[in-house]
């Protein structure tokens, strides 16, 4: 049979995600369940561009599993190095690890690796496409906060052009109804048209605005800070330019809802001062917990594994 990979949010329904996430919350509960899921199966973790909680809470979800891993954690110290093509790595692969995670930075990468496998292929990030994994982490975390996304207001502020996680988050959340997203970016950092469009075609309201301000917070339930991605930038100097744009500070935060919750991918640069890390709202930190209870659910569901009852 044909494996199943996760290439975009989109490749699961949405009563899928909340399967996936009713597993996720009863790993935080019950950890020990899951202990030997994955036995002797092994997770190859193929990364060509730097990460350090993707591949590390791959790893972590995979040894909580009870399964190994194997992997490389950069281009240079893979073959890719000698110019092999992801085809070619991802067949060898398949002789060696029952699942692959892949993060590159070419857009659709760890889609032609799919075309080739014999293994289930997931997309850990790949260019400044989408980050499906992310997005199943912050739907989450959203939903363990907010308890739904029906009706939700979310803020999403930094680089929405080349910040795949926000790319990939506004398509998941898209599906739910009442959705609406205020934009929040420097001028050259707006979301790529081709985002804007699909969201309008769905009529899913809108606001783009330059400020990060009470107007641009108010009523907001969720506000997703990115960092300005330096390395997708053709030049040094619009970096520099652009990098400390949004500062969110304990100041500004005295101008937020109550119940305004603050997530990040992470790595965070300068966006979030760290004066915000002790406000209730600030979640960040849980959100990259999150992160390993759903991976471990990802992998158990395209392995076809589940604990015994
Ligand atoms: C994000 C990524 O790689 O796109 N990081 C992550 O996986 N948590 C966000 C970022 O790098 O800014």
């Amino acid at each position: 049979m044909a494996p199943r990979h996760l290439m975009s949010p989109l490749d699961f329904s949405v009563d899928e995600l909340e399967a996936l996430m009713d597993v996720a919350a009863d790993i935080e509960k019950n950890p020990e369940k899951y202990a030997h899921v994955c036995d002797g199966k092994k997770l190859a973790t193929l990364f060509y561009e730097p990460s350090t909680r993707t591949r590390l809470s791959f790893e972590a979800a995979m040894l909580n599993l009870g399964g190994k891993v194997l992997g490389f954690s950069s281009a240079d110290s893979s073959s890719a190095a000698k110019g092999e093509s992801v085809a070619d790595t991802i067949r060898v692969i398949s002789c060696y690890a029952d699942i692959a995670a892949m993060r590159h930075p070419k857009e659709g990468a760890p889609l032609v690796a799919s075309l080739h496998s014999r293994i289930p292929v997931i997309n850990a990030g790949d260019g400044g496409h989408q980050h499906p994994t992310q997005t199943l982490t912050d739907l989450l975390t959203i939903r363990s906060l907010k308890g739904h996304f029906d009706g939700l207001k979310i803020g999403l502020c930094g680089d929405l052009k080349f910040g795949r996680t926000v790319h990939s988050l506004m398509n998941a959340l898209s599906r739910y109804p009442g959705i609406s997203f205020t934009l929040i970016s420097p001028e050259e950092l707006r979301i790529p048209s081709y985002v804007r469009d699909a969201m309008k075609a769905l009529g899913i309201p809108m606001r783009e605005d330059v400020r990060l301000d009470e107007s641009t917070m108010k009523d907001l339930d969720i506000l997703y800070m990115t960092r300005v991605q330096r390395e997708r930038f053709f030049n040094e100097e619009d970096y520099i330019r652009m990098k400390d744009f949004y500062i969110l500070d304990s100041e500004k935060m005295r101008l937020a809802p109550k119940d305004m919750y603050i997530l990040h991918p992470l790595p965070r640069v300068n966006e979030i001062s760290v004066d915000v890390d002790n406000d209730p709202r600030a979640k960040y930190f849980a959100q990259a917990q999150y992160g390993v209870y759903i991976r471990m659910a990802l992998i158990m569901n395209l392995l076809g594994l589940a604990p015994e009852a």
